[in-house]
């Protein structure tokens, strides 16, 4: 009688593990699969572009990007102020070999789209073990864009998992990255100038380095060197990693410097969705994720517009859960 009770209480916990194990197999496996999509995201992020509130400010409401504002669809507002439209193709946290996308898809997505220049906003790799698919898909990259400039700025993966702050590593492998091809250009504090065809405009960019290297004093002085270099009827873009630069560049925003649009990643969206901004009120120290700028097109000092990204990789985990892998193309 014992034995039976004993073998039947066994075959209950046995049957509720399997249960449990295999949900869990089907949870994993379906948020391993939101890592192979790949969402193709079109904004027009000038003065008229709606833009989200922090969530934060939204009551932790999670609000989807809105992607059907691109052609703009208040182009018809007559403003002398409004310059030529440009279009920026972004992406961003590839993290190799953490990267589950078609590379070829990403690459045509870019291509076909007749940008004026690409934005790789950091985290090219999640580790070393990454850098040689990295490293072929930037060439890739850059034969197939055929002359359009691309701008890296570098992540703390790179910076950090990769190249462990070693700053001479850090130099080399971002010599390799330039490397893969004549149109890449790394910037690491650094600003480079980009024609707008026909327009007699430019794009002026400031590429800010990562910011577990960086140093406050660099960051505003490589903005106000964009600043000095833009012309009036230039556009200033600002690229970086971390959004939390924008702490210190809106310093100098504040003291009357303008520009058009800001682009970072780092946050995946948050990768796994955790409600209340959790994932980075507890387990992250970016100080403006906690703010509730964390993937999406907000106004960000003085009114000038910043877009987060959700990027294209994964960290850590092989899953995502609320958002999907992501190419932005920024028109303004
Ligand atoms: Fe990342």
């Amino acid at each position: 009688m014992y034995s039976e009770l004993l073998v039947s209480t066994a075959a209950a916990v046995a049957t509720v593990a399997v249960g449990v194990i295999a949900a869990a197999a089907i949870v994993f496996t379906a948020c391993f699969m939101q890592t192979k999509k790949l969402k193709v995201t079109r904004l027009y992020a000038d003065r008229y572009a709606e833009v989200k509130k922090p969530a934060k400010l939204r009551k932790n409401k999670r609000t989807d990007q809105k992607t059907d504002a691109y052609p703009p669809a208040n182009s018809d507002k007559k403003d002398e102020e409004v310059l030529p439209l440009c279009r920026i193709g972004l992406i961003s946290d590839l993290h190799f070999p953490m990267l589950y996308v078609n590379t070829d898809d990403v690459i045509y997505t870019l291509a076909k789209e007749d940008c004026d220049l690409i934005a790789v906003t950091g985290d090219l790799c999640q580790n070393a073990k990454g850098k040689t698919a990295m490293l072929a898909f930037m060439k890739k990259l850059s034969e197939s864009l055929k002359g359009v400039p691309i701008l890296v700025v570098p992540g703390n993966h790179d910076v950090s998992y990769v190249c462990k702050k070693d700053p001479l590593k850090i130099q080399e492998y971002f010599r390799e990255v330039e490397s893969c091809g004549g149109n890449i250009k790394v910037l690491r504090n650094e600003t480079a100038s980009v024609e707008l065809k026909g327009s007699g405009s430019r794009i002026v960019a400031a590429g800010f380095d990562e910011k577990l290297i960086g140093d406050k004093n660099r960051y505003i002085g490589t903005f106000e060197k964009a600043l000095s270099e833009a012309g009036e009827k230039d556009k200033l873009l600002l690229l970086m990693h971390n959004p939390d630069i924008m702490e210190h560049v809106s310093e100098a925003v504040k003291k009357g410097g303008k520009y058009s649009v800001a682009l970072a990643g780092h946050t995946h969206g948050g990768q796994v969705y955790i409600p209340f901004n959790l994932e980075f009120e507890l387990l992250r120290d970016d100080s403006l994720p906690r703010k509730g700028f964390v993937y999406g097109l907000y106004e960000y000092c003085e009114n000038n517009r910043l877009y987060i990204t959700c990027g294209l990789g994964q960290s850590l985990l092989p899953v995502r859960l609320g958002t999907v892998p992501e190419i932005a193309f920024i028109c303004f």
